[in-house]
């Protein structure tokens, strides 16, 4: 029915956002489904392994392709089915982050041949709302090392892509104003949920008009 995604570099914030979403909208009794990119079906998660293998070297074009393979499995498998029972679905993640990252971070291919691959990629599939979790590279990194993970290997990558990510979010944001919008990451948790919230009510309310 709805299509909700969020986007943000990674610890922005957007994972945290997704799963207090999900738990709300369940609360109310709607039916949802929340997935993650690159994953969320059997085959979208073993390219996500190939993906994050901090042991492999992988040309950027790949790259592109890999996460663009994941998303049309994932289109496939789980979200339009969903979406066409009714249901509403989250998604961590989707083609603007592809846009943001081999895009604006590697430069592999310019903002319209993306806008048309992601159309081929997804069949022509556009979130209903798309939040954009803005934080600066340096809060980003500061709390991913909080978290004591290793870092996969999309994270190995420097302060410099970060911030042509952060710029490409940006521009993505200034392109599709309606569907996209911004969100100041440095909130506190429970105030950005509220904003959501207030924003998927209303989103939720003109689907069922
Ligand atoms: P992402 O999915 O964007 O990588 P996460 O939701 O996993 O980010 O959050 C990364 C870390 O930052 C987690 O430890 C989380 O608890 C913390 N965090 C999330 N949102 C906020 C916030 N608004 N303020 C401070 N810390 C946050
Ligand atoms: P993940 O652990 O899911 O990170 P996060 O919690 O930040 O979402 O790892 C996904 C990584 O892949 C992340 O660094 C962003 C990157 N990515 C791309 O470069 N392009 C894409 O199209 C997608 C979906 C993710």
């Amino acid at each position: 029915m709805v299509l909700i995604t969020f986007e943000g570099i990674d610890g922005s914030g957007k994972s945290t956002q997704a799963q207090l979403l999900e738990e709300a909208l369940q609360e109310q009794g709607c039916e949802t489904v929340l997935v993650h990119e690159p994953g969320s079906t059997t085959f979208s998660e073993r390219v996500r392994s190939l993906l994050l293998d901090s042991s492999l070297n992988v040309d950027p074009f790949a790259e592109l392709l890999l996460f663009s393979a994941a998303r049309a499995q994932l289109v496939t498998e789980q979200i339009r089915p969903a979406l066409e029972a009714g249901q509403v679905v989250i998604c961590d993640r989707f083609y603007d982050s592809t846009t943001a990252y081999q895009g604006a971070g590697w430069g592999v291919a310019d903002l319209d041949w993306l806008a048309s691959f992601h159309e081929r990629v997804t069949g022509h599939l556009v979130p209903d709302r798309t939040f954009l979790v803005e934080v600066d590279a340096e809060t980003a990194r500061a709390r991913r090392a909080a978290e004591e993970a290793d870092p996969d290997r999309m994270e190995e990558a420097g302060a410099d892509f970060y911030k042509r990510v952060v710029d490409g979010y940006e521009a993505l944001a200034e392109q599709y104003p309606d569907r996209i919008r911004c969100l100041d990451g440095t909130r506190t948790i429970d105030d950005l949920h509220r904003t959501i919230r207030a924003d998927v009510e209303g989103l939720l309310d003109a689907a069922d008009a």
